[in-house]
């Protein structure tokens, strides 16, 4: 009989002398001696009957951990596994012999060093999160779901959630004529689209100063990668022009409204010749739109995907709700729609169903746009306040810095030693990212990232002399 390893509420004694065999047993004291103290011996230890002491050994024998011989004495069962005795950690695991395929260089580990003050990559203040709406909508949405949702369900999401979705972007982002792939955020997204539109060895484009954990998707499948450089406008679109003039690539990976992390915004033109650049060289458009939800002076340029079939609309809810959430899509050209749908699968057969069940219940529910147009108004108010100390900054600091009509940070050049600045701050248990961590080759780092979503306005008024002053004395 294979052990049932139950939970004892310590009650009796026969619970306690249960328990303290098993404890034995477990802690693989056991494992070479075999025999355990005879019932005499434990009667006299816990001050209790033979019997009491009977009992407990045919329940552990009932339950698979002991087993007696003709001459009554008890030994730990054959049955128990090694592995769950010998949980003492005194297994010598020994040297493996295996080669893995992995890739080098690769982006490290996002530092998870808690500060008293971070400027961190745009993510949103959870402190403002309505957790009871979202509760009651995540209630609602349960009550009402039907045991059909909870097995597994199509690839590409649940009804539900795609079509409050589809609403949503197209409402704020004009998407529209595409189906949705519901994928474990904008990440799963581009690792999906790369499995569907690159072979190893094939090329993709990608910023410099770009987004360090979309790199790693392209090495991890053997993708070379082509950085393209930026500009005021964006990424320089005549560089991709030249470069396929000689070289096939199969996609541009881009963060076109608020370029990560430089903010700059890609301009019309920009957009156009890139979609017609991609209609003629058959390549395809993986069009990042992280922070859509977020814009604040005018009205966000239309998105790429709008325009050119090429393109691949990737977008997610870790900024708008949270990153926890794992909920993002990819909008897709119909003809996409199947292939998409069969990598899920195969990878991981569908996305949560309960998140998105809650998430469509609250989408359905006027609360959701509340709490978009609260925390709008809230990163409006901050990032003004920013603003305000970078303009009065700019001449006694000699720094330079962009107005980014949008999104959760501000890129800012202090022409001085950004990796100084930022090692100094840190120690006063200030985070703030320097250039250098966006950068994929070597190169001086001057600049500032300012993520100011996190930072309320009492803390910015708190932090923001701390920064002035580290940039003030900081080397050019
Ligand atoms: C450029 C970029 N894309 C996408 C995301 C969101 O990723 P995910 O949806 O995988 O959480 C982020 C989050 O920081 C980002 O900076």
């Amino acid at each position: 009989m294979k052990p049932r390893y139950p939970i004892f509420r310590l009650k009796t004694k026969s619970k306690i002398i249960q328990k303290y065999i098993i404890d034995l047993i477990q802690s693989g004291h056991y494992v070479e001696v075999e025999t355990i103290p005879s019932t005499r011996d434990l009667a006299k230890k816990f001050r209790c009957s033979r019997l009491t002491v009977l009992n407990s050994m045919r329940e552990l024998v009932r339950e698979g951990w002991l087993e007696s011989n003709e001459r009554k004495r008890y030994r730990v069962s054959k049955d128990v596994p090694l592995l769950f005795v010998d949980s003492s950690q005194k297994q010598i695991l020994g040297n493996h012999t295996l080669k893995l395929s992995s890739f080098k260089p690769r982006s490290p580990e996002p530092e998870q060093v808690r500060c008293g003050f971070e400027f961190n990559a745009g993510n949103p203040d959870l402190r403002l999160f309505p957790m009871e709406d979202f509760r009651r909508a995540v209630g609602a949405g349960l009550k009402k779901t039907f045991a059909a949702n909870l097995t597994y369900g199509e690839p590409n999401g649940i009804k539900a959630f795609r079509e409050q979705y589809q609403e949503h972007l197209l409402k704020s982002r004009g998407i529209a004529k595409r189906e949705l792939l519901i994928t474990n955020g904008s990440q799963e997204a581009v690792f999906l689209l790369t499995r569907m539109l690159c072979q190893p060895g094939d090329t993709v484009v990608m910023e410099e100063l770009g987004y360090p954990p979309i790199r790693d998707i392209f090495q991890s499948m053997g993708v070379k990668i082509k950085y393209v450089t930026l500009d005021s406008e964006g990424l320089s679109v005549l560089e991709i022009a030249e470069y396929v003039k000689k070289h096939r690539i199969k996609a541009v990976y881009l963060t076109p409204l608020h370029q990560y992390p430089t903010t700059v915004a890609l301009s019309f033109q920009r957009r156009q010749i890139l979609s017609s650049l991609a209609l003629k060289n058959h390549f395809a458009i993986i069009e990042d739109d992280f922070d859509y939800d977020f814009h604040y002076t005018k009205i966000p340029p239309p998105s790429i995907s709008t325009q050119c079939a090429n393109s691949f609309y990737v977008c997610s809810m870790s900024k708008s709700l949270f990153p926890g959430l794992r909920l993002g899509a990819i909008a897709t050209h119909p003809n996409f729609s199947d292939e998409l749908s069969f990598l899920k699968r195969t990878l991981n057969r569908q996305t949560n169903s309960l998140a998105q069940i809650a998430v469509a219940s609250w989408m359905r529910n006027d609360t959701f746009l509340v709490h978009l147009r609260r925390m709008r108004r809230i990163y409006q108010e901050r990032y003004y306040f920013l603003i305000e100390a970078l303009q009065r900054w700019k001449d006694s600091l000699n720094i330079e810095f962009n107005t980014p009509n949008g999104g959760l940070c501000v890129w800012v050049d202090t022409r001085r030693d950004a990796d100084e600045i930022s090692r100094e701050l840190l120690k006063r248990n200030i985070k703030i990212s320097a250039e250098s961590e966006f950068r994929f080759h070597g190169h001086r780092s001057t600049h500032l990232r300012f993520g100011f979503s996190s930072l309320n306005l009492s803390e910015l008024k708190e932090v923001l002399p701390r920064v002035e002053n580290a940039i003030r004395k900081a080397k050019y």
